[in-house]
């Protein structure tokens, strides 16, 4: 099967993924050298499609296609270009390459529409730097919280000064932000990092909504002590502690039918023969329906409090990220819709357990999302894997949308 679109985005997902910061696996940070030399590969990509590229004050990527028109509103399409550790590589980058291919194809032709579109490779989405993500969403879509500024990465550098290194004035992050009229809508492209298009059988599928999450850092403080000479029952060990918590969470989020991860842990002062002091782990808390996810959080702080105090360890909970669940906009939804019939595909609607820019960018314009079939649901792992096939059918709905987009009646 030739593929006009597919091989390329594989080739080119391929060449990003040697922006790593390690030799053996994938983890590319927001404002790494890493991050710096994926955008300068991007740029010159996008500006080979035709597009004028800036890296804006959130160190995000843009580049902008024009209309017939000049200043028209923009649909701007795109996703992340930070990884997870260890990550696969498709997760952020499709939804990028898949919109480059799609300015290139319309450039080949000289075709302009009549609405701008710009591409977007969010700097941040993932948060594994600083604790707070969609960073470069929020920035674009004005809900920046100055306070994340002081967020510390694992070496002590805070987001500001990292924007300073990365060349950037921290004071001006305000002006990543878009206005509203400047901008049509929000279409990102990205895996599916689930099974359900494979398990159906299905290329592509139409989202229609996306779940909401909170996240935590809980510390539990209990008394160090030497392993060899404090009897069993006079112990205040916080990661005995923290381990019971950790089930607890798996317990409770089982029950309420919604999903808890605890992702990162570390106790201290961590030898082979003093009982732990201090443990440290993540919550990561998501639902598709609001009031669940509020509910779930309410009721594990008070069982953590209730085996803190069993235990006699102080437990405390500071709250790192918290999006409410997000609608799809349903005039996008029916135009996607309406591209991916006249592709020939069958029509499937899903909701996404994962996160995306497109939760962030909802406070701004109105969103949709195009899911790729993943096989067999694999994602942040280095074992993510989709088809240039697929690549190429989402490439290709992407375009046709983009063709035919007509901005909401609402
Ligand atoms: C982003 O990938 C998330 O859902 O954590
Ligand atoms: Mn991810
Ligand atoms: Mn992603």
């Amino acid at each position: 099967m030739t593929s006009a679109f597919g091989d390329r985005i594989m080739a080119r997902a391929d060449a990003l993924a040697e922006f790593s910061e390690y030799n053996d696996k994938l983890c590319r940070r927001y404002l790494t050298p890493e991050h710096r030399a994926a955008i300068t590969v991007l740029s010159e990509w996008m500006e080979s499609a035709g597009m004028e590229v800036h890296i804006d004050a959130a160190a995000n990527c843009i580049g902008r296609y024009e209309a017939a028109e000049p200043d028209a509103p923009a649909v701007l399409v795109g996703s992340h270009i930070d990884t997870v550790r260890d990550a696969g590589r498709y997760d952020g980058m499709l939804g990028i390459l898949c919109a480059i291919e799609c300015v290139d194809a319309l450039h080949a032709t000289n075709t302009r529409l009549d609405h701008a579109i710009e591409v977007v490779a969010f700097g941040d989405e993932e948060g594994v730097r600083f604790k707070a993500t969609l960073l470069g969403s929020s920035a674009i879509a004005g809900t920046f919280d100055p306070d994340w500024l002081q967020r510390e990465d694992e070496d002590g550098i805070t987001l500001q000064a990292a924007l300073d290194a990365f060349e950037l004035d921290s004071t001006d992050i305000n002006d990543a932000r878009r206005a509203a009229e400047d901008v049509a809508a929000f279409v990102e492209v990205h895996i599916e990092q689930g099974p359900v298009l494979e398990n159906e059988g299905l290329a592509l599928g139409v989202v229609t909504a996306i779940a909401g999450a909170s996240r935590f850092n809980i510390t539990v403080t209990g008394e160090a002590g030497h392993a060899g000479t404090v009897p069993m029952g006079l112990r205040h060990d916080a990661l005995a502690a923290g381990a019971e918590m950790v089930l607890e969470i798996e317990r409770l989020c089982t029950e309420l039918d919604t999903v808890g991860t605890v992702g990162q842990i570390a106790a201290s002062p961590g030898a082979v023969n003093v009982i732990n002091g201090q443990c440290q782990f993540s919550l990561d808390i998501r639902a598709g329906n609001n009031a669940v996810r509020q509910r779930t959080v309410a009721d594990l702080w008070a069982r953590l409090q209730t085996i803190a105090g069993r235990r006699g360890v102080k437990v405390s909970i500071a709250l790192t990220h918290d999006f409410d669940a997000c609608e799809c906009d349903a005039g996008l939804m029916a135009q996607l819709t309406e591209a991916l019939e006249r592709g020939g595909h069958p029509l499937k609607q899903l909701p996404s357990g994962a996160g995306h820019d497109a939760m962030a960018m909802a406070a701004l314009t109105p969103v949709a999302m195009l899911f790729v079939r993943c096989e067999r649901g694999i994602s942040h792992h280095p074992d993510e894997h989709m088809t240039a096939e697929d690549a190429e059918a989402a490439t290709a709905v992407l375009l046709d949308f983009l063709q035919h987009y007509q901005p909401s009646q609402a």
